[in-house]
């Protein structure tokens, strides 16, 4: 399994799927599967249920794809490096790609998407840098491979997961 984690706005959802298709195996999307066993959009979860409901459901499906045996790419949520079990599972579970990118350029990608609870009423760049600050040390200790995808398109990020991939799987 192949698991793509790091910030918002990083690629993780576009790069999961074009890297699924190329290996031929299921591209899942955390995020997708969240809404759909909650049956509500993620910024309705964070309303109603707050953050906590949400990291427990994330945590709960996290550990189903990680334990299912199926050869997969998982695309995870931002905040999934938060729990250290999550962590631990998700270095156990196969390789773990970083796709990262500077505050500025994360900010100019997301700034202002409804669907990201996390922005709401914030200014983006301020919120990216925070959010780089408190995660970048939890995504470097659990990645095996870092990507950063501000500096080169969609296509060269590939190749340089595939690489690494072909020689590590
Ligand atoms: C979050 C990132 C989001 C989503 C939720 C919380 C975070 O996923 O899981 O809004 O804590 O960074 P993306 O990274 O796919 O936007």
């Amino acid at each position: 399994m192949i698991t793509l984690v790091g910030p918002m706005g990083a690629g993780k959802s576009t790069i999961g799927r074009r890297l699924a298709a190329r290996l031929a195996v299921p591209c899942v999307d955390l995020d997708a599967e969240i809404v759909k066993q909650s049956g509500k959009p993620i910024p309705r979860i964070f309303e109603e249920e707050g953050e906590c409901a949400f990291r427990a459901l994330e945590g709960a499906l996290l550990h189903d794809f990680c334990t299912d045996g199926t050869p997969k790419v998982l695309a995870t949520g931002g905040g999934v490096v938060l729990s250290a079990p999550n962590r631990q599972r998700l270095q156990e579970s196969g390789l773990v790609i970083w796709l990262d990118a500077p505050p500025e350029v994360l900010a100019r990608r997301i700034g202002g998407d409804a669907n990201r609870p996390l922005l709401r009423g914030v200014n983006p760049l301020a919120k990216a840098k925070e959010l780089d600050r408190q995660r970048r040390p939890l995504y470097e200790a659990c990645a095996d491979m870092r990507v950063d995808t501000s500096s080169m398109g969609v296509g060269r990020a590939m190749y340089e997961i595939l690489e690494f991939v072909s020689k590590h799987q």
